[in-house]
């Protein structure tokens, strides 16, 4: 029988601990706040921010939204940030990607102070993370390290392949694997758009993490028998539905499934993970800035 892996229950539970961690935190008048800065009219970027907005709502984080222009001169993003730097109302924040062409992300990300980075992507934080001393791991491949413990899935000396290098999953997420730590010690392979044949790498792994972006690029012909699957991919592809899409993962969900020992669905495998990993991050920040501690889950 093949366990899929069911993002929402465990992302619950999490939520659950980290909801004790607000208690204790308020028990000493601290409120925990993030912000979240939209720069875009993209339809898939304003509901990611709305979700997490309502994840913030529901847990008892005091949310804050900002929007600019996105024909607003890269000036106005800058000073809103500068501004979230300053609030000591706002434990951390995060600046929905992508950004505008006009705007140099780069140096988006780099005013961003690193103390309130929840997305963790300021150089500063990824140099902690490649280092093995994180501050604020990123939310997808936290929570997927979460995803795989919550299954008794385990890393360590197991063959993982990475298929994406993106900053916000694929790197990040490599790392993560090769850390000398629980969820980590995996012999991990990146692979990418130039790789030669993807399914030459996939087929010999343990764990596969399909984070390229392209709708059911993996299928179950490249998967080992008893892998476990995890599918990052949230990609609309045409369709005869009322939106006239639908939305389907980096994997064939039906033909991996029939390999796999375990599988995350799209959606309700990871993506519930990343919203509670962007929590956690935040839950965090407010109690290093407070010098209240909490027992994060
Ligand atoms: N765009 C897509 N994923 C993310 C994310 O995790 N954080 C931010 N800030 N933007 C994104």
């Amino acid at each position: 029988m093949t366990h899929v892996l069911d993002g929402n229950a465990i992302g619950d539970r999490i939520r659950n601990d980290l909801a004790e961690c607000i208690e204790t935190l308020a028990a000493a008048d601290v409120r925990p706040g993030l912000a979240t800065v939209l720069m875009s009219e993209d339809p898939a970027s304003e509901t990611y921010v709305s979700m997490k907005q309502q994840a913030c709502e529901e847990i008892g984080i005091r949310g804050v939204h900002r929007e600019i222009d996105p024909d607003a001169p890269a000036k106005a993003l800058f000073e809103r940030i500068d501004e979230l730097n300053d609030d000591p109302d706002v434990h951390g924040f995060l600046v929905q990607m992508p950004v505008p062409d006009h705007v140099d992300e780069r140096r988006v990300l780099r005013r961003v102070d690193p103390h309130k980075d929840v997305d963790g992507f300021h150089p500063e934080n990824v140099g902690l993370l490649v280092a093995g001393h994180a501050r604020f791991k990123p939310a997808t491949p936290h929570g997927i390290q979460k995803l795989l413990e919550a299954a008794d899935v385990d890393t360590e000396g197991k063959d993982a392949v990475v298929v994406g290098r993106s900053d916000i999953v694929g790197k990040p997420m490599a790392n993560l694997l090769i850390q000398k730590s629980p969820g980590g010690n995996a012999t991990t392979t990146v692979c990418h758009s130039r790789t030669d044949d993807l399914g030459e790498k996939t087929r010999e792994a343990d764990i596969v993490i399909a984070a390229a972006g392209y709708p059911e690029l993996v299928d179950g012909s490249m998967i080992k028998e008893g892998a476990t699957v995890i599918d990052v991919g949230v990609n609309r592809v045409e369709a005869d539905t009322e939106k006239g899409y639908k939305l389907v993962g980096d994997v064939e969900f039906e033909s991996a499934r029939e390999k796999a020992s375990a599988i995350t669905p799209v959606p309700g495998g990871v993506g519930p993970m990343t919203i509670t990993m962007l929590l956690y991050n935040t839950v965090k920040a407010a109690s290093i800035q407070s010098g209240v501690s909490v027992d994060l889950p």
